[in-house]
């Protein structure tokens, strides 16, 4: 079954709008030709305009790490949807387990913000994964199931088709730990079916499922072998424009 591969870098709360220009054209430098997977820059929302300017013309798409689920109004210091396609994004991250451990984000206001996201025509990477208590006593595929049915209540079959999916253990974030390949694999084929659950099962066969945590040039092409691997959401690997063009081009199959 055919499905897109994304590769998405998550810069996280690093680099200004200049260093966002300069990284863009570093990168399609480095990249070389249009690769075959779909790439995405994440960036704080400060250098979108930049970055956007900068990957003009090219392939690659710039997505936001975060938005608001209402579309305009009195949210001191939030951001909608409508912003950011206006900033030239064409992704978005949602619930991200920084987001839910560190600002205490909730279920239901991950459901909210995938619903307004997907209102405004944005593709949302919504994140799930479990921490190491649970993946130690073996809770890991109840946590993230149950994070994925609460996460997706609002949305129908349709919206439900447009969204790319992460599994990132949160164990494995910024930790230099990855999960086992095949842990990651059986993950995402749970994932797969709970999402099989929801939508008609052909449908769920389409949807992207992404490995996050610690990948890297020397580990993305063991992950990219994985049937129901279909990419990566890469943090500190992402930050480097060079690294990263490497392992894009390594997730293609490329040796170098
Ligand atoms: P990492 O982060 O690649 O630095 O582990 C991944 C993420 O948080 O999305």
């Amino acid at each position: 079954m055919a499905r897109k591969t994304v590769i998405a870098g998550n810069w996280k709360m690093n680099k200004t709008a200049a260093q966002a220009s300069a990284y863009a054209a570093e990168f399609l430098t480095a990249l070389g030709q249009a690769p075959l997977t779909e790439v995405v820059l994440c960036a704080p929302f400060t250098a979108l305009p930049s970055l956007q300017a900068g990957l003009a013309g090219s392939d690659v798409r710039c997505g936001a790490q975060n938005v608001f689920w209402a579309s305009a109004g009195a949210y001191t210091g939030e951001i909608s949807a409508e912003m950011l396609v206006d900033a030239g994004c064409t992704y978005v991250i949602i619930g991200h387990s920084e987001r839910r451990e560190i600002l205490g984000e909730s279920d239901e206001l991950v459901a909210r913000k995938l619903k307004a996201a997907l209102s405004a025509g944005l593709i949302p990477i919504l994140c799930v994964g479990e921490n190491l208590a649970q993946r130690e006593t073996g809770q890991a595929v109840a946590v993230v199931n149950a994070q994925m049915r609460a996460n997706l209540a609002p949305l129908d079959a349709v919206e439900i088709q447009r969204l790319v999916v992460a599994y990132e253990p949160i164990w494995a974030i910024g930790t230099g730990k990855t999960a086992s390949v095949a842990d990651a694999q059986e993950m995402c084929v749970a994932i797969r079916a709970c999402l099989a659950e929801i939508v008609p099962a052909a449908a769920a066969e389409h949807i992207p499922i992404l490995y996050g945590g610690s990948v890297k040039t020397e580990n993305i092409a063991a992950f990219m072998r994985q049937q129901d691997i279909d990419g990566a959401l890469v943090g500190g690997a992402s930050l480097d424009p060079a690294d990263f063009a490497a392992l894009v081009r390594r997730s293609g199959g490329e040796a170098n």
